[in-house]
């Protein structure tokens, strides 16, 4: 009987290495950001809130927390039509924004939100994601804070899903030092053997998977 980390290919990036790079991203702003500033931090639902999580705990300056919920429904292997499934609770108007993403792929969703934050009259917006695939970019979007460039390989695991599924998946005992399964790692699925298992609206979910 195959388990869930039978669906684990390779692991990409090391808890270890995120933790580390996370920290690094972090002290980035640090030095950018002062209690002033007070910068609201949107973290984009679902896939961004591990790496909120980890991030905000090594920032220095008086910040707030906010969140949003975007869609992007496309066919085959692009994003399609975005929408806001749930907006922001602050109003941003001359607000600092650092807008905290999982993965830029496209480049499509994070477009959208960038316009609509203009909108809404921002003093400042940059954009922190903790994942970009540059070589599937369809349009050119500026991110101030990346974590990794990773190739285009099918990523979950830290936050990132398959139909909905994997999104804490990790390999048991990946980790030398750590005999404890780690609780977060960046994963590539074995493509053939991972499917939406137990998922409701599998159609619907299948049609969108690009990473
Ligand atoms: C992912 C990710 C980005 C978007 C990037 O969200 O969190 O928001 O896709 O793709 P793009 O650059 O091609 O537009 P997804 O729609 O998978 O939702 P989720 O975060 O809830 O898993």
């Amino acid at each position: 009987m195959p388990t869930l980390f039978d669906d684990i290919e390779k692991v990409l990036i090391t808890k270890d290495e995120l933790q580390t790079r996370i920290a690094a991203l972090a002290a980035e702003m640090n030095a950018i950001y002062d209690d002033d500033d007070l910068p609201m931090l949107v973290c984009i639902l679902k896939g961004a809130f591990m790496f909120l999580a980890d991030l905000t705990r090594h920032l220095d300056f008086r910040h707030e927390i906010d969140f949003m919920e975007i869609s992007s429904y496309g066919s085959g292997t692009t994003s399609g039509s975005v929408r806001i499934l749930l907006d922001l609770a602050s109003d941003i108007t001359g607000r600092n924004i650092i807008i905290v993403e999982d993965i830029v792929d496209t480049g499509n969703t994070l477009t959208y939100i960038l316009k609509n934050f203009t909108a809404r009259g921002p003093a400042s917006v940059r954009v922190a994601t903790l994942l970009s695939k540059p070589s599937r970019r369809e349009v050119d979007v500026a991110v101030d804070f990346v974590g990794f460039e990773v190739p285009d390989e099918f990523v979950m695991g830290y936050g990132l899903d398959y139909a909905q599924q994997y999104r804490t998946i990790t390999r048991p005992n990946c980790c030398t030092t750590c005999t404890a399964r780690p609780t977060a790692a960046i994963i590539t699925c074995s493509s053939r053997r991972a499917w939406p298992r137990n998922t409701s609206n599998t159609s619907a979910r299948c049609n969108r998977i690009r990473r």
